[in-house]
């Protein structure tokens, strides 16, 4: 039906990104936290909005700046980088941040650069912004080593780089000392998507900010923070960044509801990163379970965890939700092949995708 429309040549023949929704299995299959928030913080939230609803008839703050000062606040807590608001910029989930960076510094005729296998939004949003990818494989262990990252920017040149650290799906660190290479060596913007920092034992790239005037560094709400239906993701940059990303955005991209709820959460934030000790100990109980079964898997510093190989991994995930556990199955991913993908749940769900390994794989 798409072939009867004028659709631009580059999206014929594309599918949406997505994973499956389906409620009624144990939802492992995009590194949400399995905790929902407490009472207290569901009556908060009600009350927030309570108070904005009066004023929905005008439009929320453009510049969204008593959220941006919080945020600020929140990573400069988490780091001892002090950060002011004029550093942060906030947008619709990281995803939406990633896409505007692209609108700035990429765009036709320019070229993104990525270390695959990684996050496949990445490539997907350079294309939807027309701008060029440039895939650049890991090692085979999936790690990043600086010789190898600096090679890769010396010889494409790219106006944007990406390191996923922890890196999604494989759950790989990388070290601070090859994020700093990439910085030296870049020409243009490196951006490194931190989605998953709050779990990781590795140290932020927010420290190096200072240093790189053209490193931007990404976070979300959606993963540790528990927060994924609010769709508020972020980065911290120098001001001039930020102000580049202010000629892209939509007007009031941020809806007022967003932006209070973000803020509700925000106060809440030792509550809502009070899970992240019990998901990580979830997480290693599938490291055990997975090895124990003779699996291996990728040494991980996120709340996910690449498993396997398997001969037939579209049978294996097909099996585990034929036992009610719906897992990712990242297999067609470059360098992927036979690799499944899981995140950790609650004590329980964690167990349910235990036992149903165990069958599996018996
Ligand atoms: C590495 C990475 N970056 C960014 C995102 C986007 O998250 P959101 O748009 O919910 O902030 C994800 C989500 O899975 C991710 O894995």
């Amino acid at each position: 039906m798409l072939d009867a429309l004028p659709v631009r040549d580059d999206l014929r023949g594309k599918q949406p990104y997505g994973a499956p929704q389906l409620l009624d299995a144990v939802q492992l299959n995009v590194n949400e936290n399995p905790y929902g928030p407490s009472p207290e913080l569901v009556a908060d939230l009600q009350r927030a909005v309570g108070q904005a609803a009066p004023t929905l008839h005008r439009y929320p703050d453009r510049e969204a700046l008593a959220l941006r000062a919080d945020l600020a606040a929140y990573l400069t807590g988490r780091t001892g980088v002090p950060l002011g608001v004029e550093q942060v910029w906030a947008a619709n989930g990281s995803n939406e941040v990633l896409q505007q960076v692209l609108q700035a510094f990429g765009g036709p005729g320019r070229t993104a650069l990525g270390f695959e296998p990684s996050y496949s939004m990445h490539p997907l949003l350079a294309s939807g912004t027309g701008t060029g990818w440039v895939a650049v494989q890991r090692a085979a262990d999936f790690t990043l080593s600086a010789d190898a990252a600096v090679a890769a920017v010396r010889e494409h040149r790219p106006d944007v780089v990406f390191v996923t650290t922890p890196n999604n799906p494989t759950g790989t660190s990388t070290p601070l000392t090859v994020v700093e290479a990439v910085c030296e060596a870049a020409p243009g913007m490196v951006v490194v998507d931190e989605a998953y920092a709050e779990f990781a034992t590795a140290p932020s790239a927010i420290g190096l900010l200072e240093r790189y005037p053209r490193l931007l560094v990404s976070r979300t709400m959606s993963k540790a923070f528990a927060m994924a239906g609010t769709r508020l993701g972020y980065l911290a940059a120098s001001p001039a960044v930020v102000d580049a990303l202010r000629l892209v955005r939509l007007p009031y991209h941020l809806s007022a509801l967003t932006q209070v709820a973000a803020r509700t959460a925000l106060a809440h934030t030792a509550e809502l990163l009070g899970t992240v000790e019990q998901v990580k100990a979830q997480r290693d109980r599938m490291v055990r379970g997975a090895r124990a079964l003779g699996l291996q898997e990728v040494p991980t510093d996120a709340n996910f965890l690449l498993f396997g190989p398997f001969p037939d991994p579209a049978a294996t995930w097909q099996a585990l939700l034929d036992r009610g556990v719906l897992v990712r199955d990242v297999s067609g991913g470059p360098g992927l092949s036979g690799w499944l993908r899981v995140c950790a749940g609650t004590q329980s769900e964690t167990t349910r995708f235990l036992d149903a390994l165990r069958e599996v794989v018996a």
